[in-house]
């Protein structure tokens, strides 16, 4: 069963950037929009496991950083012709600070 986990501020990720958070399962990348949305996806491309936080965002997708697949970060799904997606975590906001909906153990920030 999931919690609300509060997993840090809006203030510590660069707008168009990320952060990670690694639960007992996975490592989550939490992004932040231009426009100051915040999703977070696991960190693991569908394609070959490259590290999405360290992807270029761009609207709502990011680009994997190893070959450019676009992975939107509403639906965690691959854009265009790939085929794939990616866990997406949900997350919601109090002020600055944001909440992800995840098992509450040892939730620990990167
Ligand atoms: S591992 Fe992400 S595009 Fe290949």
């Amino acid at each position: 069963m999931n919690d609300w986990v509060e997993i840090g501020s809006i203030n510590d990720i660069p707008r168009r950037g990320a952060r990670c958070v690694r639960t007992p399962q996975s490592k989550i990348a939490v992004f932040r929009t231009m426009e100051d949305q915040i999703f977070a996806i696991d960190d693991h491309c569908p394609h070959k496991g490259g590290p999405l936080s360290q992807g270029i965002v761009h609207g709502a997708a990011v680009t994997c950083p190893l070959h450019n697949w676009v992975i939107s970060l509403e639906t965690g799904k691959a854009l265009g012709a790939d085929e794939g997606s990616v866990k997406t975590v949900a997350i919601k906001l109090d002020g600055d600070r944001i909440f992800a909906s995840l098992e509450r153990v040892a939730v620990a920030a990167e």
